[in-house]
C-alpha cells in the first residue's frame, strides 16, 4: 500500500532513496535544507571501486559494496532513461599501483581473495604495467588490475536522480535552513525553519555528515562525523591516463571532459569545508609521484566535502527496533555513491516492510547504543 514518506537530507543518499521508493508507487517528500548534492555528494571523485576501496578482505561492508556495484548498470539506465539527462558513467577498470617489491606481496594475498568475486582481477608488472598505462611513474613496480572498477561524473550524476526523482513525482523541498523532526514515534512530523511542517507514515534519516545532530531526538548514539576530503582537478589530454588509478596515498580519475580528478585528504575540521594550501600540495606532492607528467601543471580546480564517517567505518543502515516506519541510511563514509543504488533498494524494501536481499545485521543503526 503506497505509504507517505519523509526523506531528511537531499544527497546522493536521499535521493537515492526517494526515487526508489517512488519507483514503488510511495509518496515522497525529501527535505533538504541546502540544495540537493550540495554536501558530499556533489563533491565525489565519482568512484565504483568496492576492490580498491576495501583492501583487507571480504567482509560484510565489502560485500555491500559489491552488491551495489552490480546494480549499477541498470540503475543508471533507469535514472537515464527517468530524467533524460545523460551523465557520464565509464567502465575503464582500475589499477592499484605499488611502488615497492614488498608491496607486491601484500598486493597477491589480496588478489587470492578478491579473485574469488573479482572476474578478470590480475596483477599487471614491469613493461606490461606500461603498455596497459603508458604515462604512470617509471617507479611503479606492479598494480593490481580490476577491469570491473568503474565510475561516474558525480555532480552530473546527483543533477540527473534529483530530475529523475522529479519527474517520477517525488516532492522536493530546498533551502529549508534546517528540518526539525517533531514527531516520529507514531506518524512523522518534520517542521522547517520557516514554519512548515511536513507530515508522513514512514520517516528515512539521510542527513549524512549531520546524523549525529539527531542523537537527541532518537535516544541513540549516532557516532557519525564529517571528515573533510580535499580533492582537485588537472586539466590534461584526452586518453593520457586511461584507468582509474589507486595508490596508498590517493587516486587519480580522468573524465570524458578532458579532466584528471585527483583526491583525496581525510582531514578531522569539524564542519569547516575550506580548501587549505597544505592539502593541496601534498596531493600535488602524491599526483607528481604517480604521473610525473603533472610535475609541469597546476590543478584549475580545488574544492573539499565532507564525508559522513562513522565510528567503525560502516553505514547506518536499517529500521529501528520497534519502530519499523523510521529507517536509517546515513554514514556512507567513503562510499556514499557507489553504495546509492543499494541503499535506495534497501530502504525502498523496509519501508514495504519486506527483508531485504543483502544482510544488515552488522549495518544496525541501534549498535552503539547500550
Ligand atoms: P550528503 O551528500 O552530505 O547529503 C546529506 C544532506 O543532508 C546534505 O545535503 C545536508 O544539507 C542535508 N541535511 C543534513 N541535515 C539536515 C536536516 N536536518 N534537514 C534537511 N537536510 C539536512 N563516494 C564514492 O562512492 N566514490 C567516490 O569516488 C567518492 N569520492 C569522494 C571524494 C570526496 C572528496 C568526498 C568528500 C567524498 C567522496 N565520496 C565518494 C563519498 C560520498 O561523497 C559520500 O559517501 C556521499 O556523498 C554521502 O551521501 P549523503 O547523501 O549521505 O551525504
Ligand atoms: N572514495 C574516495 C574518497 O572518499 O575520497
Amino acid at each position: 500500500m503506497s505509504k507517505r514518506v519523509v526523506i531528511l537530507g537531499g544527497g546522493v543518499i536521499g535521493l537515492s532513496c526517494a526515487f526508489s521508493c517512488r519507483l514503488r508507487g510511495h509518496r515522497v517528500t525529501v527535505l533538504e535544507k541546502g540544495r540537493c548534492g550540495g554536501q558530499a555528494s556533489g563533491a565525489a571523485a565519482g568512484m565504483l571501486a568496492p576492490f580498491s576501496e576495501n583492501t583487507e578482505g571480504a567482509d560484510d561492508f565489502f560485500r555491500l559494496c559489491l552488491a551495489s556495484l552490480r546494480l549499477f548498470p541498470q540503475w543508471a539506465e533507469q535514472i537515464g532513461r527517468v530524467s533524460g539527462q545523460d551523465f557520464e558513467y565509464s567502465q575503464t577498470g582500475s589499477l592499484y599501483a605499488a611502488f615497492h617489491d614488498a608491496d607486491v606481496l601484500a598486493m597477491e594475498s589480496r588478489l587470492g581473495w578478491q579473485r574469488n568475486y573479482a572476474g578478470g582481477a590480475r596483477i599487471v608488472e614491469g613493461e606490461m604495467l606500461r603498455l596497459v598505462e603508458p604515462a604512470i611513474s617509471g617507479k611503479a613496480v606492479a598494480a593490481l588490475h580490476n577491469p570491473e572498477e568503474s565510475h561516474i561524473y558525480a555532480p552530473h550524476y546527483v543533477k540527473s536522480l534529483e530530475q529523475a526523482c522529479r519527474n517520477a513525482g517525488v516532492e522536493i523541498y530546498e533551502n529549508l535552513e534546517q528540518a526539525d523532526i517533531e514527531q516520529w514515534r507514531q506518524d512523522v512530523a518534520v517542521r522547517s525553519k520557516n514554519g512548515s511542517t511536513f507530515a508522513g507514515e514512514r520517516l528515512v534519516i539521510c542527513s549524512g555528515a549531520w546524523a549525529q545532530e539527531l542523537e537527541r531526538i532518537f535516544g541513540l548514539n549516532i557516532p557519525v562525523y564529517p571528515i573533510r576530503g580535499q580533492i582537485c582537478a588537472y586539466s590534461i589530454p584526452a586518453g593520457t591516463v586511461r584507468h582509474m588509478v589507486f595508490g596508498s596515498q590517493g587516486y587519480v580519475v580522468s573524465k570524458a571532459n578532458g579532466t584528471l580528478v585527483c583526491g583525496a585528504s581525510e582531514d578531522v575540521s569539524g564542519f569547516d569545508d575550506s580548501v587549505t594550501d597544505n592539502g593541496i600540495s601534498r596531493l600535488r606532492r602524491w599526483n607528481k609521484q604517480l604521473f610525473p607528467f603533472l610535475e609541469e601543471r597546476q590543478p584549475f580546480h580545488k574544492w573539499a566535502g565532507l564525508r559522513p564517517a562513522t565510528q567503525d567505518g560502516y553505514p547506518l543502515l536499517g529500521a529501528l527496533r520497534g519502530f519499523g516506519h523510521v529507517v536509517f541510511a546515513a554514514g556512507h563514509y567513503r562510499n556514499g555513491i557507489l553504495l546509492s543504488p543499494v541503499t535506495g533498494s534497501i530502504a525502498a524494501d523496509l519501508i514495504d516492510g519486506r527483508l531485504p536481499a543483502v544482510p544488515l545485521d552488522s549495518f544496525s543503526p541501534e549498535r552503539f547504543t547500550n
